[in-house]
């Protein structure tokens, strides 16, 4: 959004009544029809700014689309989300994250877009990332820690996402299904992406991608069976941008937490109670083999623990989880 018309819906929400023409253009040091073209363009966009002449310009309704405008009207933090890059339409927030990335982009800097043409998936699956009613978002960090402890972060984003969820929609019975998909109801609601770039010994960057269907209607026949959203759910429109200020919110605190701790013990007990897998029967197909046993919670690495049947543990660090006899998904 460009500088007046960020300044111009600053000017509007400040105020209950009309503002003329002519205090926004002296306010902004721009022209009157600089200032039209401002009006009209968040028009275009979806803000309904009613106009009277001899009185000016009311805004009567704001859009409900991740725009950093949008989303710092309610985000409280300290570095995450200071920039906010937002598409209307992208092939994947965290491709785009990764380039900025790899060109110097600072940490903290989120991007956000409305709608995704090639919204990917964990194992190379795709995300339908349809505009107007969900949420995708990426995030980059620099973390100073090895690789190895970078594959704790899916963990610490899950858990916010779920904490953002909860924030948003208290009584709905959330749900972690390792490694960081969130489900309700049996359906799954929510995933994570998460991408490194590193050296052997030093991580570069990594960025965070988070999608959640949230005012997606019920689904055609393909994904009716395993996706969900907030509105089938509860039959209620929510706030993509509250939902992604709650997000970043509950990311910073437990990121910062995290690096200070050096571990993921403060999320332990929060996380198995969680987790739909907790003491059952599960399968996890990892890049090479399939492992069938007792899921018994994580390790403070992330780690998934798996009871076998010799009744010794194994950790598991990244696969696919099933219940055992279950079909994908569940
Ligand atoms: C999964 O469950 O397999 C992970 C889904 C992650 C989807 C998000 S949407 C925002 C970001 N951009 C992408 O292309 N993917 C992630």
């Amino acid at each position: 959004m460009s500088d007046s018309s960020s300044g111009i819906l600053n000017i509007l929400r400040n105020s209950s009544d009309y503002v003329s023409g002519e205090h926004i253009s002296a306010e902004l040091g721009v022209s009157r029809s600089a200032v039209w073209k401002s009006i009209e363009k968040l028009r275009e966009k979806g803000y309904i700014i009613n106009a009277v002449s001899n009185r000016g310009y009311h805004l009567s309704e704001c859009i409900d689309l991740p725009v950093s405008d949008e989303i710092h009207r309610y985000l409280d933090t300290e570095w995450l989300g200071n920039k906010i890059v937002y598409r209307d339409s992208v092939d994947s927030t965290n491709s785009l994250a990764m380039l900025f990335a790899s060109r110097g982009a600072a940490q903290g800097t989120v991007f956000t877009a409305d709608q995704q043409t090639g919204g990917r998936g964990r194992m190379g699956r795709k995300w339908i990332s349809p505009p107007g009613i969900n949420l995708y978002l990426s995030i980059i960090l620099r973390p100073e820690v090895s690789p190895a402890e970078a594959s704790q972060i899916p963990i610490l984003s899950v858990i916010s996402s779920i904490r953002a969820l909860k924030r948003m929609v208290p009584d709905l019975p959330f749900v972690i299904k390792w490694p960081n998909d969130i489900y309700c109801r049996g359906r799954k609601i929510s995933g994570t992406l998460c991408e490194m770039k590193a050296e052997i010994d030093r991580v570069n960057h990594v960025v965070v991608g988070t999608g959640i269907n949230v005012n997606m209607p019920p689904p055609d026949d393909s994904i009716r069976d395993i996706a969900t959203s907030l509105l089938i759910e509860t039959g209620s429109e929510y706030s993509r941008v509250k939902l992604a200020a709650f997000l970043l919110e509950e990311f910073e605190r437990i990121y910062n937490k995290w690096l200070s701790e050096g571990n993921l013990e403060f999320i332990l007990i929060e996380w198995n109670d969680y987790s739909l897998l907790k003491n059952e029967e599960i399968e996890v197909r990892t890049a090479t083999r399939l492992v069938s046993g007792k899921a018994m919670g994580i390790a403070s690495n992330g780690a998934l623990k798996l009871e076998l049947p010799d009744g010794t543990e194994r950790l598991v660090y990244a696969g696919d989880a099933t219940l055992h006899g279950a079909s994908q998904g569940s």
